[in-house]
């Protein structure tokens, strides 16, 4: 399977993916990173494995319509099976996602449906959860809305504070995203209206 990521901070998702695909643990390659953010540190780290970048920056373009389309040709044109949204902190436009409907999937540092948006992990604190997390889904026309592959739970400690607890919920990030993503290249999820049925063979 071909996958391409799109991100646009320090990439860390990103480089989850990339030590799966290496160690062979995800049978895909990675045909390209595509981020909005010309300085994001994502773009090092495919540099570092020869991973082709496109870089479509909101302030290159005149009017939203036309950076939207712009996005749209570069992620059809890298031909990839799945588009892995890996800290990518802009929303699609709903056709672009109705375009790749199925094959697109985001990380979320929350269990959803609970704190979706920004600084969900701020949210979990200050609304005093004891159990925090992250969640693997489908995109949807919504924000952090679509079906829900997987989800781990974190506990919250009592001292913690957003920085610890985002770094914690991050861990099991790097392991739920690259794991969503061997399910998917394997075939094995199986979209059931808003449910996604996890198999263990290929489907
Ligand atoms: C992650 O916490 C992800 O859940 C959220 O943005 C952050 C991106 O971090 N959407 P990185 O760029 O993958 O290090």
């Amino acid at each position: 399977k071909r996958i391409a990521v799109l991100a646009s901070g320090r990439g860390s998702n990103f480089q989850a993916i990339i030590d799966k695909v290496s160690d062979g643990t995800i049978p895909a390659e990675i045909v390209c990173l595509i981020t909005d953010n010309p300085s994001a540190y994502a773009i090092e780290r495919a540099g570092n494995h020869n991973i082709p970048v496109s870089v479509i920056s909101f302030s290159d373009y005149p009017d939203r319509e036309q950076y939207n389309q712009a996005l749209e040709k570069t992620m059809i044109k890298c031909g990839a099976d799945l588009f892995v949204l890996a800290g990518y902190m802009r929303l699609l436009k709903p056709e672009t996602v109705r375009t790749f409907s199925g094959k697109m999937i985001n990380i979320h540092p929350a269990l959803l449906p609970s704190f979706s948006g920004l600084h969900a992990q701020k949210q979990a604190l200050d609304y005093g959860v004891k159990i925090a997390g992250c969640t693997v889904h489908f995109v949807d026309e919504g924000m952090d809305t679509g079906p829900i592959i997987l989800q781990s739970p974190v506990v919250v400690l009592n001292n913690d504070t957003e920085d610890s607890l985002a770094e914690r919920i991050m861990e099991f990030e790097h392991q739920a995203l690259p794991h969503a993503v061997k399910l998917f290249c394997e075939d094995r999820l199986e979209i059931d209206g808003r449910r996604v049925i996890v198999h263990d063979t290929p489907s």
